[in-house]
């Protein structure tokens, strides 16, 4: 038996998205820039995910670039942002993901200005000090803040740092990569200029995403070539992950509440079990008032390091996470959790839901941390 409690890493396709795809990995190969049939087929299912993106945002289809996934995405808005809209100065967290952390620290290195907001003991923006640092530089900002942290599930106010950028006439650039097809977004009720997501997070396949560009802000292309998708992303498209993606997030969008309920059901009763069974366990970023359900991150009072934890996890068929998973597999020190000041001793672990998990594993899972710890 296995128990996946790992969901922010990735998600298992579900069998909707599957069945969309297939048709455009086998019959429906053209090309989607070929004006014949094979081409226009091939177009069509691109033209449909984006629909189906821009109406669940409230967007209009002329917003929305494909792309390779997250990264590329956040890298395109804060790069092609600052290289094409004047921006000089950016605005970002420490506990960014890396792809917006190290984008941003990039920049720093290339003659931008870079600062960083102070964060609650949650690791949430403090909007007092994003107001003052906001209001007291003439230079054009970027905003680049998340909406939920991918290690510890806290939100940000989006609504709120949306209105303060406009008040202050800055762009605001939001990686919801975590959230989107969790919890519902609306850009009629936000001011957001760049907003970026990911298939793989919400039960798509990997490697494809997209990024929401505000019509008003006209960016160029981070990727050169033959100009496809408007422009600003050249390649031939993923087509068949395109179409994944565009289906889960209408899957996503469909079970949204029915999701929750079963997500919200399975942690709450996480939270208590651990609480009774580890009394002097402490909970990272904000886990009971404004959260993403999908995650939790537990630190446990023990000797035994991070990876050892995970690995007899894993040895007991429990796959959960430490800090982010570098791509070697192993467990970096997290730079999210430095920020959160966890106490002396203590060990981080991130377990992360999806609608497949059951109160039962919860049950399995607590008998082995109770062994493991
Ligand atoms: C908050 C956040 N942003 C961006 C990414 C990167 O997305 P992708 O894996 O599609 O490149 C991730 C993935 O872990 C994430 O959690």
């Amino acid at each position: 038996m296995r128990i996946y409690l790992d969901n922010a890493a990735t998600t298992p396709l579900c069998d909707e998205v599957l069945e969309a795809m297939l048709p455009y990995l086998k019959n429906n190969y053209g090309n989607p820039s070929s004006a014949h049939q094979e081409g226009r087929t091939a177009k069509a299912g691109i033209e449909k995910a984006r629909k189906t993106i821009a109406v669940a945002l409230g967007a209009s289809t002329s917003e929305i670039v494909f792309t390779s996934g997250g990264t590329e995405a956040n890298n395109t808005a804060i790069k092609c942002a600052i290289r094409d809209l004047n921006v000089q100065r950016i605005i970002s967290s420490a506990v960014e993901h890396s792809c917006v952390y190290n984008a941003v620290n990039r920049m720093g290195a290339q003659n931008v200005e870079v600062v960083y907001v102070t964060l609650d003991k949650y690791g949430r923006a403090d909007l007092q000090h994003l107001q003052s640092l906001l209001s007291s530089s003439d230079q054009k900002t970027l905003v680049s803040l998340m909406h939920a942290n991918n290690e510890v599930g806290t939100l940000n106010p989006i609504q709120k740092i949306g209105a303060l950028c406009q008040q202050y006439g800055a762009f605001f650039h939001t990686d919801t990569v975590q959230s989107i097809g969790h919890i519902p977004i609306h850009l009629s009720d936000l001011y957001i200029n760049f907003l970026s997501g990911s298939g793989h997070k919400l039960h798509g396949p990997k490697g494809v995403g997209f990024l929401y560009i505000n019509k008003t802000n006209s960016i160029g292309a981070l990727i050169d070539g033959g100009g496809q998708e408007r422009k600003v992303r050249s390649g031939t498209e993923n087509v068949a992950s395109i179409v994944g993606l565009g289906k889960a997030l209408e899957v996503a969008i469909h079970a949204l509440e029915k999701r929750q309920e079963q997500i919200e059901k399975v942690r709450s009763y996480f939270v208590e079990q651990l609480k009774k069974h580890f009394p002097s366990i402490h909970f990272n970023g904000d886990y009971q008032g404004d959260y993403l359900f999908t995650v939790l991150n537990v630190s446990f009072q023990t000797a035994t390091p991070v990876n050892m934890l995970l690995f007899k996890l894993d040895l007991k068929g429990i796959s959960a996470s430490g800090g982010s998973a570098c791509n070697s597999g192993a467990v970096k020190g997290s730079r999210v959790l430095e920020v959160l000041n966890v106490p002396e001793g203590y060990h981080s672990v991130r377990f992360s839901f999806s609608h497949h998990n059951t109160k039962k594993e919860v049950d399995y899972t607590i008998e082995k941390l109770k062994e493991i710890v």
